[in-house]
């Protein structure tokens, strides 16, 4: 086989055979093949798109490229959750008890924050002594014993994607339907999921700004699921503005914890019945999502739920009574509420921009290798469609420095205000099933 062939035939608009496909990424990855003929392959198939079939090959392709984690010592089906990035979005911490408290094991890999964006395992590590460092017998003894556990990112997983990725962001091919699919899939079937849920985000905030991209992009991934024996569901979630109120690690645990004990703020509650409702039913669980969204709404009234979420932390290392006594989490030295200087209803309410102005204060990383402080952020108190009278306050501040100048003035700049009533947001635009 020859590369320049298979960038021909992909560029007038062929399709390519399963073998031709695992030349191309195994080639690649090897080194094998040179970053021009990938480039060039990339930009023929952005124009040419790929079929199912070629989406469902490059994606298999890419998870065999590097190590892949057998979770088959896990009983039942190992159902993971990905989002596509949002700001202040809590769903990981309070959807691994709640789904676990189901019956559903959650045997979860994840992240750190980068940029306006925030990570699971930065906000686990605001809880005094939690840590992801688990070996893979204690991770998996944790996922049978408790249902669930969280490990950081480890080993080489999908080296093919980090290649591609890289190459993708030169050569103005980030943006492709079937590249996106097949980079997300292939790291959840790489990290051993059985089932897969996944919230495509919209709007300003998101990757795919048009809710038409984004149901496109939920399509191809769930086509790619379905067609690799993985039981995949999404849906399409509204992240123009943040998702709850709180924006910062310390302060998200907190919303967590709220949230768990059902008083949580009404968009993320609805977000985590929703999506662990399709977990559950993935999971084999419940039969409907009636069927699972009632047995949701029963371990948050009848505290399992919460219990799970304790236990999980002292499996981990932490102290669970942060479950019972939220002042045991950071601190932030400097508490201020940021009065408004307009009145009006708020008509947008921009999440990259509010995600920047919490990292300005420390709750996120400007770099991959940026310290963090845990106990700062930013705590709104009104979104999209409220009513703001001039000098009410918008959103509280935690910080740990006293000049808060730069973060206020960013908050500031994120928020209009309309003299007409402006209808809420609508959260979920689209389940996909
Ligand atoms: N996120 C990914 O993991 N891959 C992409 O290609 C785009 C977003
Ligand atoms: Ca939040």
């Amino acid at each position: 086989m020859r590369m320049v062939d298979l960038i021909e035939k992909k560029r007038d608009g062929f399709e390519l055979s399963t073998e031709e496909i695992q030349f191309i990424v195994t080639g690649y990855t090897a080194g094998d093949i040179d970053d021009y003929q990938m480039s060039a392959f990339l930009m023929a198939t952005y124009f040419q798109n790929m079929t199912d079939r070629e989406r469902a090959d490059l994606t298999m392709a890419m998870a065999a490229s590097g190590d892949q984690i057998d979770l088959s010592a896990i009983d039942g089906i190992k159902v993971d959750k990905h989002s596509t990035g949002g700001v202040g979005d809590t769903t990981t911490l309070v959807l691994g008890p709640l789904v676990a408290a189901c019956g559903v094991p959650v045997a979860k890999m994840s992240g750190r924050g980068l940029g306006h964006t925030g990570g699971t395992i930065d906000k686990l590590e605001a809880i005094e002594g939690f840590h992801v460092e688990l070996s893979t017998e204690d991770f998996i003894k944790q996922v049978n014993d408790i249902k669930v556990a969280v490990i950081g990112q480890s080993g080489n997983l999908t080296p093919a994607d980090k290649k591609l990725y890289a190459l993708r962001d030169v050569t103005a091919t980030v943006n492709s339907i079937p590249l996106i699919a097949s980079s997300i899939m292939s790291k959840k079937i790489a990290a051993g999921a059985d089932a897969i849920v996944l919230d495509v985000k919209t709007g300003e905030g998101a990757f795919m700004k048009t809710a038409e991209d984004a149901e496109e992009l939920a399509h191809a991934m769930v086509g790619i699921g379905n067609a690799t024996g993985r039981k995949t569901m999404a849906i399409i979630s509204d992240m123009s503005q943040p998702l709850g109120f709180a924006i910062g690690n310390a302060l998200e645990v907190k919303e967590a914890i709220e949230t768990l004990q059902g008083k949580g703020p009404e968009d993320l509650t609805e977000l985590c019945l929703v999506l662990g409702s399709q977990m559950v039913v993935v999971g084999g669980k419940a039969d409907s999502l009636e069927e699972a969204r009632n047995m949701l709404e029963e371990v948050i009234a009848n505290g399992k739920a919460l219990d799970i979420f304790r236990q999980f932390i002292k499996a981990q290392g932490g102290n669970p009574a942060v479950v019972d006594d939220v002042s045991l989490l950071p601190q932030a030295k400097f508490v201020k509420e940021v009065p408004s200087q307009k009145e009006g209803y708020i008509s947008f309410m921009e999440a990259d921009e509010i995600g920047t102005a919490a990292m300005v204060l420390g709750a996120g990383r400007a770099t991959k290798e940026s310290e963090i402080d845990l106990a700062v952020g930013i705590v709104l108190h009104k979104k999209v469609g409220d009513f703001v009278k001039k000098g009410e306050a918008i959103a509280t501040v935690y910080s740990n420095t006293e000049d808060i100048a730069k973060c206020t003035e960013m908050l500031y700049n994120s928020i209009e205000f309309k003299d007409e009533a402006v209808e809420k947001i609508q959260l979920i635009s689209k389940l996909i099933t």
